[in-house]
């Protein structure tokens, strides 16, 4: 629609975009989408090969420099982010004085932004040097809070990072490691780690990125920006849905309901209810993600010996819902966050470090869109226009004289 009346006179027309659904706020050479065909590529790649074939750190690499790296540049980049694992023992004791039920959302978003106050000499935005040392740091150092945000609510005591281990490694030690010694994490899990962290690392415009690059625009620092991000995404639109898959899942095993009694209340949208993990604002086709998160779903359930009727349930609904008008003429398909919480139930991870994960894998995403967003000299503060509908003019009204 276009505005009309006051604002008009002021400014000329006015596109009402609610959601910006069709409102492009950058242009953007990091990640291509399309949604009709189900296709996710990072700086040209396919988001297949590069789950197949890369690593975390290699692709996050990618996404922020916009090449990949040659063998010196990726381990000279590795290992500077695996030796900067390690949180100030301050801000370390930072993390003890919340409480226990805290969620871990909220606790690694005080943990972004509190890097803000350690290293306040990186944060001028158009500093190259610093933001590149910012950025290795928050992709050292977040795993480790989150690893931490975890324990606290175990009421387990914090470990010290063991930076000879890999970065996923160290995460998974920091995280289950009780007692430390006795953890070695298996290999299946941490290539599996590796690859849904690949598969979270960027998705162009959406809303917690949008957040980042909106914060960015007033040039707020790195840290800030992204812990703008980490809240956006703890929404179950968006990054809560992996968490609210699984509370769906339960939820109708314990109810013992059948599935197609479950998939008529959503038809009904009976309480509001939606099929969680299904739909996505962009893809309109099978999310490419969501195909390879079920094929590690079957790897990681058979290595661990683990048999988790979820999975069972989840592929049933899907499979009713691929066969259902409702969800066919409204081109709802499963997405990237259908699977991955029985893989992360299957690993160890409770519900509500699920979105916790997506965050330490959308990381590089945020970085990279950031970065892009600072250099492009086209960048303005982020300020969208509204229609106004309130009230004309009109008088104060003393106390008094109120009715
Ligand atoms: N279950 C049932 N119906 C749905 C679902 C769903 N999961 N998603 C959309 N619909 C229906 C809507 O009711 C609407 O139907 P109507 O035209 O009869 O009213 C139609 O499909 C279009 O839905 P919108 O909400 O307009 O689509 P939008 O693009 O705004 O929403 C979203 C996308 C938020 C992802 C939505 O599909 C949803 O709520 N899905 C469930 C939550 C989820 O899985 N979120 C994760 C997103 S992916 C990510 O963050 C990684």
């Amino acid at each position: 629609g276009i505005g009309i009346g006051p604002l008009r006179k002021a400014t000329g027309a006015v596109t009402y975009d609610p959601g910006f659904m069709n409102t492009a706020n950058a242009k953007s050479s990091i990640t291509y989408i399309d949604g009709d065909e189900g296709v996710l590529r990072y700086r040209g790649y396919p988001i297949e090969q590069l789950a197949e074939q890369s690593s975390f750190l290699e692709v996050s690499y990618l996404l922020i420099h916009g090449e990949l790296p040659t063998q010196g540049q990726l381990e000279t980049f590795v290992s500077q982010v695996e030796r900067r694992t390690l949180l100030d023992e301050r801000f370390k004791r930072m993390f003890d004085g919340f409480p226990r039920d805290a969620h871990p959302m909220a606790v690694l978003q005080a943990g972004v932004s509190g890097l803000s106050t350690f290293y306040q000499d990186s944060l001028n935005p158009f500093d190259e040097e610093q933001v590149r040392l910012s950025s290795v740091r928050l992709l050292a150092k977040m795993p480790t809070m989150a690893a931490y945000a975890h324990r606290l609510a175990q009421g387990h005591a914090l470990l010290y990072p063991d930076n000879r281990l890999s970065l996923i490694e160290n995460f998974l030690r920091l995280t289950f490691g009780f007692p430390v010694e006795e953890y070695i994490a298996d290999p299946v899990v941490v290539r599996a780690m590796e690859q849904l962290l690949i598969l979270h690392a960027d998705h162009e415009q959406n809303c917690s990125t949008s957040a980042v690059r909106l914060v960015g625009s007033a040039q707020a620092n790195l840290f800030t920006s992204i812990s703008a991000g980490i809240g956006a995404l703890s929404g179950p639109a968006h990054g809560g849905a992996n968490a609210a898959v699984m509370e769906m899942l339960d939820q109708i095993r314990a109810e013992g309901m059948d599935p197609r009694d479950f998939m008529e209340k959503v038809k009904n949208k009976e309480e509001g209810i939606r099929l969680m993990g299904f739909g996505h604002r962009v893809y309109k086709n099978y999310d490419p993600r969501a195909k390879f998160v079920k094929k590690i779903a079957d790897d990681v359930l058979e290595r661990l010996g683990v048999h988790d009727e979820r999975l069972e349930l989840a592929m049933k609904l899907e499979e009713i819902a691929l066969k259902d008008d409702y969800f066919v003429e409204r081109r709802l398909y499963p997405n990237v966050d259908f699977y991955t919480g029985i893989i992360y139930r299957a690993i160890g991870f409770p519900t509500h470090m699920f979105t916790v994960l997506f965050a330490i894998g959308r990381l590089p995403g945020w970085i990279a869109q950031w970065q892009e967003m600072i250099h492009d000299p086209e960048t303005k503060i982020g300020r969208p226009r509204q229609i106004y509908t309130g009230a004309a003019e009109r008088d104060y009204v003393p106390m008094a004289a109120r009715t």
